[in-house]
């Protein structure tokens, strides 16, 4: 299956189709048309969420944009979908399913990416500190959509790893953080030790961040991945989970909705303060809500066995039971 595009329209902006879903945009809004339906989300919205799915190779699970559109994780395949996760659209029979293979999607997204960010506009930042996506086509941003999750293969400082952690990396301290103390661990190593013993300040590293909701690997044993990221203003997506996943916020706050993942019923709200751990069951999905910026400790085991170890229930959804 191929993507298509056409012509830019009388705003300056292509229409992109693959499969049975064509994608447009105007000055204000992202058009999304399926066989039995259609859809349209403020187009900064959707910019921050097709930013996330691009940069995150579909993440864990589902990805809904918002409650009707998003994708489905089949690591290698992937579904998108309209309606699927929305009682009202089942009922109705609007909803609407499509799989595609994992690079011809993240093609489609990518192209789409490109050709409807402006100049100036930055989808992975928060809103006070980048510019407008609305109006005519204007320009571009390639440098902003093409950043990437920066992935520790052991641990951030050890030798050879990526090092975000000085003003000459270009990455300087954000205003919301210029009160995160700087100052390194000091490491006194056996002789013979020196590069096997590593330590680094993951508040001053993280204080550097220049994006937000983008959990980063800092560190990898075996399958659990430590991912931190920096929040203000709305996680743009709503996760579906397809395994439990761990929350440390590390300071300041942030509000997670929760919904049942697939109805989309509301099951809670959660409030979570420096210091608060949470763990996030299997079989829900959740947007979080930061009125500042605030450091989140995202905690994940990567294995690919266990969507089908708790689509089969041979683990539970919650890690804990009361
Ligand atoms: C999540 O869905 O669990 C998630 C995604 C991005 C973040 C934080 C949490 O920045
Ligand atoms: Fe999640």
């Amino acid at each position: 299956m191929t993507m298509t595009e056409t012509a830019p329209n009388a705003s300056g902006y292509k229409s992109f189709s693959i499969g049975g879903f064509t994608f447009s945009r105007d000055e204000y809004f992202a058009t999304i048309e399926w066989p039995t339906g259609s859809h349209q989300m403020a187009v900064d919205s959707f910019l921050r969420c097709v930013q996330r799915d691009v940069a995150w190779g579909f993440f864990y699970g589902i990805v809904n944009f918002d409650e009707v559109f998003g994708t489905m994780n089949h690591y290698g395949n992937v579904d998108m979908f309209a309606g699927r996760f929305n009682d009202a659209y089942r009922k109705a029979e609007m909803d609407y399913n499509e799989n595609f293979g994992h690079d011809e999607l993240i093609g489609c997204f990518t192209a789409m990416l490109s050709d409807w960010t402006n100049e100036g506009y930055d989808p992975f930042a928060a809103p006070m500190e980048t510019g407008s996506a609305y109006g005519p086509a204007n320009g571009s941003n390639e440098a902003a959509i093409t950043r990437h999750r920066v992935v520790a293969s052991r641990m951030v400082g050890v030798p050879g790893d990526e090092q975000i952690r000085s003003d000459e990396s270009g990455y300087p301290i954000n205003r919301a953080f210029h009160d995160v103390p700087q100052d390194e661990p000091v490491v006194e190593a056996e002789n013979g030790y020196e590069n096997e013993v590593c330590a680094f300040n993951l508040f001053a590293y993280l204080s550097r961040s220049d994006v937000t909701w983008n959990p980063s690997v800092v560190s990898a044993c075996k399958e659990s991945l430590y991912c931190p990221t920096t929040e203000e203003f709305i996680l743009p997506v709503i996760h579906g989970n397809d395994r439990v996943e761990w929350f440390v916020q590390l300071s300041d706050e942030i509000q997670w909705d929760v919904e049942d993942r697939d109805s989309g019923a509301k099951r809670s709200r959660v409030t979570m303060r420096a210091g608060d751990v949470a763990a996030m069951p299997a079989d829900i999905r959740h947007q979080g809500y930061a009125p500042k910026r605030s450091m989140l400790l995202v905690w994940e085991n990567g294995s690919n066995r266990i969507p089908d170890l708790i689509a089969s229930g041979q683990i539970p959804v919650n890690p804990v039971d009361f």
